[in-house]
């Protein structure tokens, strides 16, 4: 079911959607990831990507983050164009200053925490508020001890990351997106490289982050109850393709799409 093109604000003013891709496509090579896949995510809302392997889940994320470089199409960020836009009728690429102001409202974690592993867990939050930011260290830093707690790290401000384990480290990477305030929050198979019995704190500190905020989040996960429980709709793919659009007890109940029904099965 396609989503609305807005929806109402408080005022009864429109409220432009968080995200929204409009016939994107993505080629690697003459490998066609993407093919004019065109959905919106409202502001607030939880979405989950599912499919298999290759379907194009991370490549959707990696757009967002502007870590791939889009072949057509556009993506919008709270209806602003984010790498390309039409001028004149002509699409062209805005200025990295433009991208920058945008991709600071988006935070993403990855399946391998991607940590720096030569600064402390402390110094790892707090970098990007004061270069990107131009937050003061010591506003940082009460920032980052505060997220620490949340994610029940408090004792751990001045470790190396190489000392944690998987799901602390994991942790910690969330508490770093976290510090930028991001409006957009990307989760990209977050527990998948984790040890089954580290698998749940991570997802425990994931659900309080949904209920706590109201950041939209675009998720990709293999943790159906996870799935279930946080998100507002489900997006099945399959080849680059959304092969079925639901909430969540529709998806993993009674999905309607032959591909879905044989995708649960394999995958639950
Ligand atoms: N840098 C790259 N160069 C060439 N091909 C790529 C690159 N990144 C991804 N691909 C290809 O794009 C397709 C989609 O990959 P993507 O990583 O988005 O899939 P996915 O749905 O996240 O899969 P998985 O569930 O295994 O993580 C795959 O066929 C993959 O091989
Ligand atoms: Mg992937």
């Amino acid at each position: 079911m396609p989503a609305t093109d807005t929806t109402r604000g408080p005022a009864g003013t429109a409220v432009l959607p968080a995200l929204r891709f409009e016939n994107v496509v993505k080629r690697f090579g003459d490998h066609t990831v993407l093919d004019g896949l065109n959905f919106e995510v409202a502001k607030g809302e939880r979405v989950t990507l599912i499919g298999p392997s290759g379907s194009g889940k991370t490549t959707i994320l990696r757009l967002v983050m502007t870590l791939e470089h889009l072949t057509d199409g556009f993506i919008y960020v709270d209806g602003d164009p984010l790498t390309h836009e039409l001028r004149g009728g002509r699409r062209v690429e805005r200025r990295p200053k433009d991208v920058a102001r945008l991709t600071t409202k988006i935070g993403m974690v990855f399946q391998q925490f991607n940590l720096f592993p030569n600064m402390t867990v402390l110094e790892n939050i707090t970098e990007a508020p004061v270069h990107v930011l131009g937050r003061s260290k010591g506003e940082a830093e009460r920032r980052a001890r505060e997220l620490l707690d949340q994610v029940g790290l408090a004792d751990k401000a001045h470790a190396h990351p190489t000392r944690l384990s998987g799901g602390q480290q994991q942790r910690v990477a969330i508490a770093r997106a976290l510090a930028m305030d991001p409006e957009i929050l990307l989760l990209d198979e977050v527990t998948s490289a984790l040890d089954p019995e580290l698998v749940g704190e991570v997802l425990g500190v994931l659900r309080d982050v949904a209920r706590s905020t109201d950041i939209t989040m675009l998720i990709v996960t293999h943790e159906m109850q996870f799935a279930a429980e946080v998100s507002d709709r489900v997006l099945m793919f399959d080849q680059g393709r959304i092969v079925e659009d639901a909430p969540p007890g529709v998806m993993f109940s009674d999905p309607g799409e032959e591909r879905t029904q044989a995708f649960l099965q394999a995958v639950l």
